[in-house]
């Protein structure tokens, strides 16, 4: 009893120390957030393209798909883990002296992975974009790029019930991995797949589409341009037998919004029902505890760059970051989603509301992270 008290006593103290204790101590030693850190710039001098918890990943291609979209396919570092179909990474790439990194699918499918040690990342170089686009014209066979291990649970959940699987523009590249890993399976011979692109020069993945139907996936493309968005006749046209079937969603958050919508018309169990937000999850504020005084007006100030904000409660909500960007802050900032913690920062004092955990802070100093975090009353941050 004294030995499992103690061995508990024992685990927590060493979590503490290297979760919190060595982290601070290396942020006050060294203003970096670890030691290995610090020590990164000689670590570079025989090793160029070492970083500090970063895995890194060659570039073997740059591939055009269409004209606004392309794909890198990157071989990883021999430390980076194995995935399932439909989860994403965290992309790094050094831009001007400064590491950028952005969330992508992987769209290629893990049996990919296994055979050629390569994956796939199918991007959409976006129009006045600062990264996409300069990933494109700058990354080339050979140069180096760092990327988190996969995360993300759009994965498979049941290997029997039939599916429907709908996509809109770059939301294929979260479906695809998904398709060609299971072709195999009993079910997929009864598998369907919407998709809508803007138009026919969109068509993304044609030739994979058209090699999957020889395994039975019945797919349709639709044109927004001509056929509108998603509605309750499309459904009708393509899926009669729609609520027998497990549903895979991902697209923009609209489409998402709309579509999920309507399957619950539809009488689909929610535990049928998987999607991914490509693009920017909505923010829905669950009611605020009641020591939240309405303001009329919320002030965000951000101390150490001399500037505030204002703006009413009623407008829609946005993050912490989001509104920081806006103002011509330059916080860091990684996935944007709560994964890579690269945006925490200071709050002096201040409520603010948690859009992943849907918890209220205290109105107390603490670190929080600008993705995920909306003011609720005024708020105070060391940015
Ligand atoms: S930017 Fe990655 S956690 Fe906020």
């Amino acid at each position: 009893m004294f030995n499992a008290i103690n061995s508990t006593f024992l685990n927590r103290f060493l979590a503490y120390f290297n979760n919190k204790f060595i982290p601070t101590l290396a942020r006050t030693l060294t203003n970096t957030s670890s030691f290995i850190a610090y020590l990164e710039p000689i670590i570079q001098l025989f090793k160029k393209d070492w970083k500090s918890n970063h895995l890194s990943a060659k570039v073997t291609c740059v591939r055009k798909e269409s004209e606004s979209i392309y794909t890198l396919v990157l071989k990883p570092s021999s430390n980076w883990k194995p995935f399932r179909a439909g989860q994403f990474v965290q992309l790094s790439a050094e831009k001007n002296g400064s590491l950028i990194t952005r969330t992508f699918s992987i769209s290629s499918e893990p049996s990919y992975f296994k055979a050629s040690g390569k994956i796939e990342l199918t991007i959409r170089s976006q129009e006045n974009g600062i990264f996409t686009p300069w990933l494109r014209s700058n990354l080339h066979p050979e140069s180096t790029v760092y990327l988190s291990q996969a995360n993300g649970g759009f994965t498979l959940r049941q290997n029997t019930t039939r599916k429907l699987f709908i996509a809109a523009g770059s939301g294929i590249t979260a479906i695809r991995p998904l398709l060609k890993e299971y072709k195999n399976e009993p079910w997929f011979k009864q598998s369907k797949l919407l998709f809508y692109v803007k138009n026919r020069s969109e068509r993304l993945f044609a030739q994979d589409l058209n090699m999957l139907e020889s395994y039975g996936l019945d797919y349709k493309y639709i044109y927004s341009e001509e056929s509108g968005r998603i509605c309750q006749q499309h459904l009708d046209n393509f899926c009669q037998d729609i609520s027998k079937r497990e549903v895979y969603l991902c697209g923009p958050t609209k489409m998402i919004e709309t579509t999920n919508n309507l399957l619950k018309e539809n009488l689909i169990p929610e535990a049928n029902i998987h999607f991914e937000y490509f693009g920017a999850t909505p923010i829905n504020i669950q009611d605020s505890p009641l020591d939240i005084e309405e303001e009329e007006f919320i002030q965000v100030d951000y101390l150490n760059s001399n500037k505030q904000v204002s703006f009413k409660p009623e407008a829609s909500p946005q993050t912490l970051l989001d509104m920081a960007e806006k103002e011509g802050l330059n916080p860091i900032a990684g996935c944007r989603i709560g994964i890579c913690h690269q945006c925490i920062c200071k709050k002096k004092q201040g409520r603010v509301y948690n859009t992943k955990t849907k918890q209220y802070s205290d109105s107390g100093s603490e670190e929080i992270q600008l993705c995920l975090s909306v003011p609720v009353g005024h708020v105070e941050l060391e940015l």
